[in-house]
């Protein structure tokens, strides 16, 4: 029996299906689906059974249209509210786009433009950012740009999950873009709503020092 959570991630794969998700959304966690690469070349969402246990389904884009048959991501993730209420599909460089079949809403949000050093984990990190913004009740396209901003400064650094940013990254962000000259006052107002979520006190300069993972830095003699 899974522990009690208000929230879960679930790596979906094909033909697999794990006991656990069905248990912790039958006492009321809110499942979020991730999914990989097919390696059987099936695509077949039929094949995903737990599927139907997720609040939202998150694939990048490639494995949505895979999924889908449809020719476009944002035609794909319309398609993909027949099996889940809400599909958020990614677009790697230029963002996500999302769809809520409950509330009928639509939204896409542009990816913040970075020097990314290492895109490992970028899907992780934003379903993270998403389910973040979920449990909080934010509306769907700050959920949106919420995930991507967390994704985006992930790839800024080395690693996965370690990557992934904390709150003084966040709130250094938002205090630095906000002081960028010239700054498009349209694309601040997208992240208007961190104002206020972020306390003061967390403001470090920019930018954070980070530890940097030695995994993966071996060399062969
Ligand atoms: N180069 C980038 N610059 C800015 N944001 C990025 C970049 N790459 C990815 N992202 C952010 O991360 C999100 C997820 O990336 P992507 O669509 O590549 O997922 P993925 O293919 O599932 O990644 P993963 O390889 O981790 O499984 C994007 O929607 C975007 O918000
Ligand atoms: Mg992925």
């Amino acid at each position: 029996m899974p522990a009690r959570a208000r929230a879960a991630v679930a790596s979906l794969a094909p033909g697999v299906s794990a006991p656990w998700i069905a248990q912790a959304a039958s006492k009321g966690t809110r499942v979020f689906g991730d999914v990989g690469w097919d390696d059987t070349g099936a695509w077949d969402l039929a094949a995903l059974p737990d599927l139907r246990h997720c609040e939202a389904f998150l694939p990048n884009a490639e494995e949505a249209m895979r999924y889908t048959g449809a020719d476009c991501p944002r035609a794909a993730a319309h398609a993909l509210t027949e099996y889940v209420p809400v599909a958020v599909v990614t677009l790697g460089a230029d963002g996500a786009y999302a769809v809520d079949r409950r509330t009928g809403e639509t939204a896409e949000v542009p990816a913040i433009e970075v020097e990314a050093l290492d895109p490992t984990g970028a899907g992780d990190v934003f379903v993270a950012g998403f389910v973040t913004g979920t449990l909080a009740d934010w509306p769907l396209a700050d959920r949106l740009a919420f995930a991507g901003l967390t994704a985006a400064l992930s790839v800024q650094e080395f690693g996965g999950s370690l990557s992934a940013p904390g709150w003084a990254e966040i709130a250094g962000w938002w205090r630095r873009v906000q002081s960028v000259e010239g700054q498009s006052q349209a694309a601040l107002r997208r992240y208007g709503f961190l104002a206020g979520l972020v306390p003061e006190e967390l403001v470090r300069p920019w930018p954070l020092r980070r530890a940097v993972p030695t995994i993966g830095f071996r060399r062969s003699a």
